[in-house]
């Protein structure tokens, strides 16, 4: 196979398919097996900082799974631990920082890391994994977006009601400013020296962003994820933008310039394409709990939002958010056959 002639990444270019590609956001986690007895002998952010481990267990999933692109094993949050923000990983709790944003002084005392000498792990196991998936599928990179990021550091981990982050946006503006452009310019390097390594894709998480109404998210939040985009290095290599409980918000999104937008669950994607402009990819979007049915009801669901997403100019199969810890893997293992088998083409159908 050529190096670009995968079916997910024909799918991000509205390349025709031979069928619909899926992958399932946090494939590599806790509801397998395999990942349960690695992490037994690792801590979490050993296992990201190692890049053999990230290698092997990025790997899983392609291999039981059988799914159409790897997602680098990592999380959003190891670039901010490069800032300069003390970062620990609580069993139940999740992560845990420890940094304080109140003025402009401690923003200045975050860094801009450069990528390679601060993640180089990061950039090592991309080029592990980019020998391993030659002929396979296809790597995707990742990062957070800086709202997302923001709203980590000054909360100090995953919040309610995002009282400290909405207090500094409102009553400080100038010290949010200054630091989402600092995450902003964070992650372009980041990416950018991910795509360097050898990421073919790379998508960002603005997890969070769909606290906000239409009005803040396009004051707050809009200009500084554009601006990333825009200066991604962008050669061949499609942007997947995601943000969770975004339907409110597509209307704005649409025009953040990605190649792929990722969807939740709490729109029909036909409806969600629409309001993408109609001529959009869209990634996406069965809810994570959908799994917990059995397997025909789940391939009944899948069958439904196969057939909405004949509506977007290309769908790349996704859940609408993480696969879920208590997941059965061979239902996810049912989920990925069911979608390749039902989103083939006939042979003389047009896409
Ligand atoms: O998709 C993948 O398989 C790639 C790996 C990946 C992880 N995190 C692994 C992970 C990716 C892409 C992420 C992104 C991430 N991390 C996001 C954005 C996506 C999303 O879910 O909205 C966010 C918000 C984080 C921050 C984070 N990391 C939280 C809130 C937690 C704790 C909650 C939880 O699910 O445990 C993590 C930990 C984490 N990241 C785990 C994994 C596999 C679990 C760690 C463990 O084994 O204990």
């Amino acid at each position: 196979m050529n190096g670009n002639d995968y079916r997910f990444l024909r799918a991000c270019r509205k390349e025709p398919v031979d069928t619909v590609p899926i992958w399932i956001m946090r494939q590599a986690g806790r509801y397998m097996s395999q990942y349960k007895e690695i992490r037994g002998k690792h801590s979490f952010l050993e296992m990201c900082k190692t890049p053999e481990l990230a290698t092997t267990i990025t790997l899983l999933p392609v291999d039981i799974l059988k799914v159409d692109a790897a997602i680098l094993f990592s999380d959003i949050l190891i670039p901010v631990e490069a800032m300069g923000v003390k970062l620990d990983f609580i069993d139940g709790k999740g992560p845990v920082l420890d940094f304080t944003i109140e003025k402009a002084q401690d923003v200045e005392n975050l860094l801009v890391p450069d990528p390679v000498e601060k993640t180089g792990f990061v950039m090592e196991a991309i080029r592990l994994l980019r020998k391993e998936l030659e002929g396979r599928v296809p790597l995707i990179g990742f990062s957070g977006a800086p709202f997302t990021l923001a709203s980590y550091i000054v909360e100090g981990g995953t919040s309610k009601n995002f009282i400290k982050l909405k207090m500094l946006m409102y009553q400080a503006p100038d010290v949010y400013r200054k630091l989402m452009k600092k995450i902003s310019k964070t992650v372009t390097d980041y990416l950018n020296a991910q795509i360097e390594a050898g990421a073919q894709v790379v998508q960002i998480f603005d997890t969070w962003a769909g606290i906000l109404t239409p009005q803040d998210y396009r004051k707050y939040v809009f200009s500084y994820t554009k601006e990333i985009i825009s200066n991604l290095r962008r050669d061949e290599v499609p942007v997947i933008h995601f943000a969770n409980e975004s339907a409110t918000l597509l209307p704005i999104i649409k025009e953040l310039g990605a190649d792929v937008y990722g969807i939740d669950w709490r729109i029909n994607i036909d409806e969600a394409a629409s309001l993408l402009g109609g001529d959009a990819v869209v990634q996406g979007n069965m809810d994570p709990t959908a799994l917990f049915h059995p397997v025909e009801k789940i391939e009944e669901i899948a069958a439904d939002i196969i057939a909405r997403g004949k509506k977007t100019a290309g769908h790349i199969f996704n859940l609408g958010h993480g696969i879920l810890p208590p997941t059965d893997v061979r239902r996810a293992q049912a989920l990925v056959e069911a979608v390749h088998r039902l989103g083939r083409k006939a042979k003389d159908e047009p896409r």
